[in-house]
């Protein structure tokens, strides 16, 4: 198959990297400033470049307020039966065809863990996708993880909010973490050790178990214990409920906006 990404920045290098390693794939970036990508992956540094060449599947992966400009002259390069797949948060179907025509679209949703195979991403097709479409376009989203396939931009703007974003919120919270680790006498790089792991342990053991949350919590909570007074502290008022639910509101409103 042959693949065009227009882009490459942080999250298009992350899907190359696993991408670039899949057989029968010829792989095209066009990037303004020339650097390293993976072998086998042609590099061009302008769309004039690529001449008359024409490719199977387009992968749009510029930032949403620079789509407008700069797709329009990719459309000769798409071939015939061929589909464009958007990595862009909230930019919608319709405003790609505004500037493509009408086409089979597909908008994924990746996070950055797809960088090392663990990424989740959701995926929406437009009614002029073909099954073979979004099969190529799954092959692609499950070789960097977990694939949840949505039935509207709607849930897809959701998803952004919630796990294409969310790597943002997880960093985040390992940071204040680890900082109140340090505060309590651990070395920055021993902070760092201690609370990536636990995180990283727990959630492999909430993968891999099918309790709910609460069930987990309560299974390493032991009454007047010390994860009772730590979470005591952690769950006062509800505070970090209410915070989540503006977090993510806040980030599809965003995504609302966007499109
Ligand atoms: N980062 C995330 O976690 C994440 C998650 C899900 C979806 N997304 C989506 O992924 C897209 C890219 O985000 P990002 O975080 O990867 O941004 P980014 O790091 O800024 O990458 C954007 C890329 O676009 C390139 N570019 C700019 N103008 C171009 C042009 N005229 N032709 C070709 N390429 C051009 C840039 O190249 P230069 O560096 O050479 O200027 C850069 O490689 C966005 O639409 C975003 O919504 C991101």
């Amino acid at each position: 198959m042959s693949l065009l990404m227009i882009g490459c920045g942080k999250m298009g290098a992350a899907l190359l990297s696993r991408w670039a390693g899949m057989p029968h794939q010829e792989i095209t970036v066009v990037k303004p400033s020339l650097t390293a990508v993976p072998p086998k992956v042609r590099l061009c540094n302008n769309i004039d470049l690529l001449g008359d060449a024409t490719f199977e599947v387009i992968v749009v992966a510029v930032k949403p307020q620079l789509i407008a400009t700069v797709l329009p002259p990719y459309q000769k390069h798409l071939a015939a039966g061929g589909c464009i797949i958007s990595i862009a948060a909230g930019y919608s179907v319709a405003s790609i065809e505004k500037h493509t025509g009408p086409q089979a679209v597909i908008r994924i949703m990746p996070n950055l863990p797809a960088q090392v195979g663990r990424g989740v991403t959701a995926l929406f097709g437009n009614s002029r996708c073909s099954a073979a479409q979004l099969a190529t376009a799954q092959a692609l989203t499950d070789a960097v993880g977990h694939t949840l396939r949505v039935d509207s931009e709607d849930t897809l703007d959701k998803v952004t909010a919630v796990a294409g974003s969310g790597p943002g919120y997880a960093f985040e919270i390992a940071r204040c973490w680890i900082e109140a680790a340090q505060a309590l006498g651990f070395s920055a790089v021993q902070a760092r050790e201690l609370v990536l792991n636990t995180l990283a342990g727990s959630m492999e053991m909430a993968l891999q178990s099918d309790a709910s949350m609460d069930e987990l919590r309560d299974s390493v909570t032991s009454k007047n214990g010390t994860t009772a007074a730590g979470l005591n502290m952690l769950r006062k008022d509800q505070i970090i409920s209410d915070l989540f639910d503006a977090t993510i509101k806040a980030a599809y409103q965003r995504a609302v906006e966007l499109r």
